[in-house]
């Protein structure tokens, strides 16, 4: 089947951000803070360009907590470089395991190189974090409790400008 993966603005992604990582909470908190920023990047898949978003994630331009930008493996951005967050990864659950989180991750990651590149990070949820390692994360620093939601763990990895 084919696949159309294409940056959208953030409310396409909200519907499925929402039914599935804040299933049962009030739709405010699918709509994150920087959502609305030029330099943010959103992308959802759909089969056909009028048929449902299967999957979704977006690109933000934010800071990560101080411990993130410290270590020897991935060093803090470069002068020109960014910090770059991902947030709000989710495939529909009965789409899951066939690469489509992968894909948008992939254009995300993308778009980062194409404005320069810079570090990624994210607070990978505990069930998704060898999601992140197969696309080239590391785990930094302890695991933590998200309230409402569970278990994360800090991510970073380093993308080269384009
Ligand atoms: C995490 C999530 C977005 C992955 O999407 P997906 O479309 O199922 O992922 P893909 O099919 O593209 O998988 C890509 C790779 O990651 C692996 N993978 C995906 N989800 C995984 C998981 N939960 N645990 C372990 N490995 C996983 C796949 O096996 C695949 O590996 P491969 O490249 O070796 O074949 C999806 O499982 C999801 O929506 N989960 C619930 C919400 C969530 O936890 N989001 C992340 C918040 S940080």
């Amino acid at each position: 089947m084919a696949v159309v993966a294409g940056e959208v603005p953030p409310e396409t992604v909200r519907p499925l951000r929402a039914e599935v990582l804040r299933p049962g909470l009030p739709a405010d908190l699918s709509a994150y803070p920087g959502d609305d920023d030029p330099d943010s990047r959103h992308v959802a898949v759909r089969h056909d360009p009028e048929g449902p978003v299967v999957a979704v994630g977006s690109l933000l331009a934010d800071m990560p907590p101080a411990f993130l930008a410290e270590g020897p493996t991935v060093p803090a951005p470069a002068t020109a470089e960014r910090w770059w967050r991902i947030r709000g990864m989710a495939t529909a659950a009965d789409r899951r395991g066939e690469g489509l989180g992968r894909q948008v991750l992939d254009a995300l990651l993308d778009a980062a190189a194409r404005a320069g590149g810079g570090v990624v990070w994210c607070n990978a949820r505990a069930a998704a974090l060898d999601f992140y390692l197969r696309a080239g994360f590391e785990p930094v620093g302890e695991v933590f409790e998200e309230p409402l939601i569970g278990p994360h763990r800090a991510m970073r990895r380093r993308v080269p400008p384009a």
